[in-house]
């Protein structure tokens, strides 16, 4: 297993509508399309060494969709349920789904909890789908949840993270979007906070192995600084630290 500094990937799997658009098709064409290379990118993120691969499936903002549309991706849901099954067991792949699953027909709802309970102590990869889910909905109500339980105490960045919906996948390190635009769209706000971000042009349906491989590849070089300065320019000012002395003790 390769060793990765991008432990917990997370993917806003973007650009299906205007996939199929583009080729004259209904938008729910490149949903269908988009859901048969999920496999694929699961397969590549495990292959990479990363610890965890969180993608964004629905958001709180997709039940705005014409209602066809979104009982396909519930659909769809639910036919990956049934075909990743064994695929998701056999590579000891936990999975798990987070968000509001409520509205989703009992069906689907009890394949995920059969799904979410047989996986639960596998060790591989963490693959989480959010469905559902929305980032601000998230942090209120982590912050409801401790306020209720603890009242009168204070909160604090360690205990809001403790409280959020998954707690031991951590911060998020690489986080993708596909379908060309720049944004982070609600997902995974708290998580995302020191996460590098990519962006490409790519439309989901369209997003392969190889491209994923590459931007990870390409992430990986990236010094991550976490706020902090690089580790030669940390070196350069503490030396000049000592050499100014006199001028930094006069500022
Ligand atoms: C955004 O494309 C994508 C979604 C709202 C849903 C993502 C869903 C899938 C990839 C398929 C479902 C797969 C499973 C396994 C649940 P968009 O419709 O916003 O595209 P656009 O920006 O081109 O309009």
């Amino acid at each position: 297993m390769k060793e990765t500094n991008l432990k917990h990937i997370a993917i806003i799997m973007d650009g299906n509508g205007r996939w199929a658009q583009s080729r004259s098709h209904e938008r729910i064409w490149g949903h269908i399309r988009g859901s048969k290379i999920v496999s694929n990118i699961v397969e590549e993120a495990d292959d990479l060494g990363a610890k965890a691969l969180t993608l964004y499936a629905f958001s709180t903002e997709n039940w705005s969709r014409p209602v066809g549309e979104v009982k396909v991706l519930f659909k769809l849901l639910k036919k990956f349920l049934l075909k990743e099954r064994n695929r998701i067991l056999k590579n000891n792949i936990q999975f798990k789904v987070m968000g509001d699953i409520t509205k989703l027909p009992e069906k689907t709802q009890s394949l995920i909890a059969e799904l979410e309970n047989d996986s639960k102590d596998n060790k591989g990869l963490k693959l989480t789908f959010a469905f559902g889910y929305g980032g601000r909905d998230e942090i209120v109500q982590a912050a409801n949840k401790f306020i209720k339980e603890n009242p009168g105490k204070e909160l604090t960045e360690e205990l809001l993270q403790s409280y959020l919906l998954m707690p031991h996948l951590g911060d998020v390190d690489l986080l993708i979007r596909t379908g060309g635009d720049q944004r982070i769209s609600n997902f995974l706000l708290w998580q995302s906070a020191y996460a590098e971000l990519y962006f490409t042009q790519t439309k989901w349906p369209d997003f392969t192995r190889k491209e994923f491989k590459e931007i990870f590849e390409f992430v990986s070089k990236r010094e991550r600084r976490f706020g902090n300065v690089c580790s030669s320019d940390l070196q350069t000012s503490k030396m000049m630290a000592v050499e100014n002395k006199e001028l930094i003790t006069n500022l």
